[in-house]
């Protein structure tokens, strides 16, 4: 079930952002910025109490680009359609917000992010090179919405 997140979700996201990433982590004191304003979604892919995978977005004003700020599977849920799961509902949800289109930066060493991503028909469209705290250059990939047939 992919619900939105909340404020009593906070502690669990935290662990498996630590547990996912090696650097460059949203902490617990940005999740909680992050859920208190309006300019963000973060959906969560939950059952039974637990959390088994999370999506943040963040909105700006002026663009209908969102950024797709983090994502992640807990570890003894992945591959087993979790994050595509969460990319569809994003998806969703950015389009319910009027965009026209989703972005995210990836390391160029993330097999599996990079494959989940162009699987789910996102591009490159360019690159930052040192992007990340260790030095690793990052894709910007992109998927731009169908516009609605009139
Ligand atoms: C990337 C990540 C979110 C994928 O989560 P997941 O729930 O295991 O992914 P899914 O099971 O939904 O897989 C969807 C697609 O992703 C790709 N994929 C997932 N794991 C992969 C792997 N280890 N190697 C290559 N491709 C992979 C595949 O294309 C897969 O589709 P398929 O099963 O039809 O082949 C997960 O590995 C993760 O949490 N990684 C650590 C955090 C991270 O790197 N986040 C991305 C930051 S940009």
């Amino acid at each position: 079930m992919i619900r939105n997140a909340s404020m009593e979700d906070v502690a669990m996201l935290a662990a498996i952002e630590e547990a996912s990433f090696s650097g460059d982590r949203v902490s617990r004191r940005s999740f909680r910025h992050l859920l208190s304003q309006g300019n963000s979604v973060t959906l969560i892919d939950a059952a039974a109490g637990e959390i088994r995978g999370y999506l943040t977005l963040l909105f700006r004003a002026n663009t209908t680009r969102a950024r797709v700020y983090t994502i992640a599977t807990a570890a003894a849920w992945k591959g087993r359609g979790v994050a595509a799961g969460l990319v569809r509902a994003a998806e969703q949800a950015a389009l319910a917000r009027g965009c026209t289109a989703l972005y995210l930066e990836i390391r160029k060493d993330n097999v599996a992010s990079i494959g989940l991503f162009t699987n789910n028909s996102y591009r490159v469209f360019g690159e930052y090179e040192e992007y990340y705290e260790d030095g690793m250059d990052a894709w910007r990939m992109e998927k731009l919405f169908p516009r609605p047939t009139a």
